[in-house]
Formats: structure tokens, C-alpha cells, sequence
């Protein structure tokens, strides 16, 4: 038995030393320790043999075994080092070859309008915050003073989970947690998706807003109109005409909409801005006081303003857009004409 086995590893260094392929290598391996292997076979035979001798032969072919595992090891490490090698010296690039022609990508519209209001409020001194899409009841409305028997808690306008989650319907909400987890002076926007029960051409179930926040001492309506105003004169040029018209919102104290010249038309009036001259951009004035002390901020001493941008219906007429869906339906063919 001992014979055998010295026999046959000596036969299997012999045909090891000769290889010089992986394939052959891998041949070999199934050949001698793979499961029907011979040295295998070898340990299976072991039950021939007398009881008290099976300790020994088990202990050698294990060695031997063993030996041959680490020169196969070894083997397989180098002829790896030679195929690289090999691979390294034939394969060369020709650089001097024509590259294949490849689609490149582009930021979407949405994001690149998106992009240049948050430059133009960081360069305003305003810090980026961001928040979650899945919001409360408390942040959503509740906290905004926005009462229960308000249209906008309806099942048809806003997107409820359970009774007390809802698919943000604003970005109004981050101004609650962003007062929540600072102290004045904040002056934050907070950029991203909200979600309303709305579809036609000019709305879409899910769309974009931009929404500001500024706290402090002092401040007052002097201060949203001339912040806004410089804020859309930065991105629709000096000439825009800008224009504050009275509004309400549960949440500020007086409320103003903000329009500026209709990029579209210029101002002479067309069907994008019914005939107006001027496209409705913001939400905004200056924050209740109820909302300052719902979020443990001394109203006496402090005052603040808010804005809300509407994203979507800028892009679409900043890039001539007929409907709002065309930005959601990722056609690539329509995309990529937006330079
Ligand atoms: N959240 C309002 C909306 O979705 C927009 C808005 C209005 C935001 C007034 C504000 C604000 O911050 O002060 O229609």
C-alpha cells in the first residue's frame, strides 16, 4: 500500500513538472485529488486494509496529498503570472483607433432649473436642507395651522399612506422641522418632490417645489419683497417685471403670490400666461406668528418670511414645454432636444 502510494505521487509530480497551461493544471487536479480522483480512490480503498494499519496509511496519503496540493497551488500561482504577462505584451490598445460614437446623458430639465434657483439662494447666503417625501399630519398641516377642515386634507387632494402619514403635499413642511432643529438666525431652502391628487396639463401628481425660510430679528415684508425680488431679477434677467398681489395661506400673515413677466411672451400676453403678461411663480409672505411659537420660537422677538417656488410649471415655460407630463415621462427623444 505504501508502494502504491509513493508510486503514484511520483508518477504525479513527473507529468506536474510538465505543465504549462491552467487547462492542463485544472486536467490534472480532477485527475489525482479532484472527488474520482486516484489519490481519492486511494483513501476510499483504506477500508481493505487491517484496522490498526489505517491510522498510518491514512496519516501518508494525506501528506502526500497534501504536498501536492501546495506544488499545484504554487503551479497555478505562476502559470497565472505568465498568462498576464502574456496577455500584457499581445494585447496592446490602438489608440490611434476612431472611438465608437456613444450616447451621452444630460441633467434633466427639472434638475437643472432646479440647480440654478438653489445657486442663486446659496450665493444669497441661503443653506440647502433636505427632507423626507413620507410626512406627518404635524409637519404637513398641522403645525402650518393649517385647519382640519381645510380642502387640502381632503382624500382628493392629497395622497394619504395611513391617517396620520401622507406623501408631502408641500415643502412647507420642512419649514417646521427646520425651526425645530435650529435656532434664529435660520435662513434655509429646502428643494424636492411633493405629491397632489392633480393631473392635467399644468399639473401632475407628483412635481417640484423650492421652499425658503428666513428667521430672525426684525425681519419684515421690506425684506421677502426685496429678497424676491433681487432672487427673480438673478434669474430672469433686470428687465423682468415683478409683481406681488395679495393671497392667503394659513401659515403666513399677510400672504402675497408672486408673478414675474412671462418668459414666454415677454410680457405681451400669450395662452401660456392667459393673456396676462405675467406667470404666478411663488407662494409666499411673512411666517404667522402661531407657526414661530408651534415651534418653541419667541414670536415677540422674532419674525420671519417664507417662500414657495413652484419648479415644474418654471421649467416648462422657461424651456417651452407644452405639458408638465412630457418632463415626467423620460422619452429620451424629447430630452435630449433641451440643451
Ligand atoms: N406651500 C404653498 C403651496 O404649496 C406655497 C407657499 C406659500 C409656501 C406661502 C410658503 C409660503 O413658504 O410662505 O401652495
Amino acid at each position: 500500500m505504501e508502494e502504491k502510494v509513493k508510486l503514484l505521487e511520483t508518477e504525479a509530480l513527473k507529468e506536474l513538472v510538465k505543465i504549462e497551461d491552467l487547462k492542463t493544471l485544472a486536467d490534472f487536479k480532477v485527475k489525482y485529488i479532484g472527488k474520482q480522483g486516484q489519490f481519492t480512490a486511494l483513501l476510499r480503498g483504506m477500508k481493505e486494509i487491517p484496522a490498526e494499519d489505517r491510522p498510518k496509511f491514512g496519516a501518508i496519503i494525506n501528506s502526500v496529498r497534501e504536498r501536492l496540493e501546495n506544488i499545484i497551488e504554487e503551479t497555478e500561482e505562476k502559470l497565472n503570472l505568465k498568462e498576464l504577462e502574456r496577455k500584457l505584451t499581445e494585447e496592446k490598445i490602438d489608440i490611434t483607433e476612431p472611438a465608437k460614437n456613444t450616447e451621452r446623458g444630460q441633467i434633466h430639465p427639472l434638475n437643472k432649473v432646479m440647480n440654478k434657483l438653489m445657486e442663486a439662494c446659496v450665493e444669497m447666503g441661503f443653506t440647502v436642507v433636505d427632507g423626507p417625501e413620507i410626512e406627518t399630519d404635524y409637519y404637513n398641516f398641522e403645525a402650518l395651522n393649517i385647519p382640519k377642515d381645510h380642502p387640502a386634507r381632503d382624500m382628493q387632494d392629497s395622497f394619504y399612506i395611513t391617517q396620520n402619514l401622507i406623501m408631502r403635499s408641500q415643502t412647507s413642511a420642512m419649514q417646521i422641522r427646520a425651526m425645530e432643529a435650529m435656532k434664529p438666525p435660520i435662513k434655509i431652502v429646502s428643494p424636492g418632490r411633493t405629491y397632489r391628487a392633480d393631473s392635467d396639463a399644468t399639473h401632475s401628481p407628483v412635481f417640484h417645489q423650492l421652499e425658503g425660510l428666513v428667521v430672525d430679528e426684525n425681519i419684515s415684508m421690506i425684506d421677502l419683497k426685496a429678497l424676491l425680488t433681487k432672487l427673480l431679477k438673478m434669474l430672469f434677467g433686470e428687465n423682468t417685471q415683478i409683481r406681488f398681489r395679495p393671497s392667503f395661506f394659513p401659515f403666513t400673515e399677510p400672504s402675497v403670490e408672486v408673478d414675474a413677466t412671462c418668459p414666454m411672451c415677454g410680457g405681451k400676453g400669450c395662452p401660456r400666461c392667459k393673456g396676462s403678461g405675467f406667470m404666478e411663480l411663488l407662494g409666499a409672505g411673512m411666517v404667522n406668528p402661531k407657526v414661530l411659537e408651534n415651534c418653541g420660537i419667541d414670536s415677540k422677538k422674532y419674525s420671519g418670511l417664507a417662500f414657495g417656488f413652484g419648479v415644474d410649471r418654471f421649467a416648462i415655460t422657461e424651456y417651452k414645454v407644452p405639458s408638465i407630463r412630457m418632463m415626467f415621462e423620460n422619452d429620451i427623444k424629447f430630452l435630449s432636444q433641451i440643451k
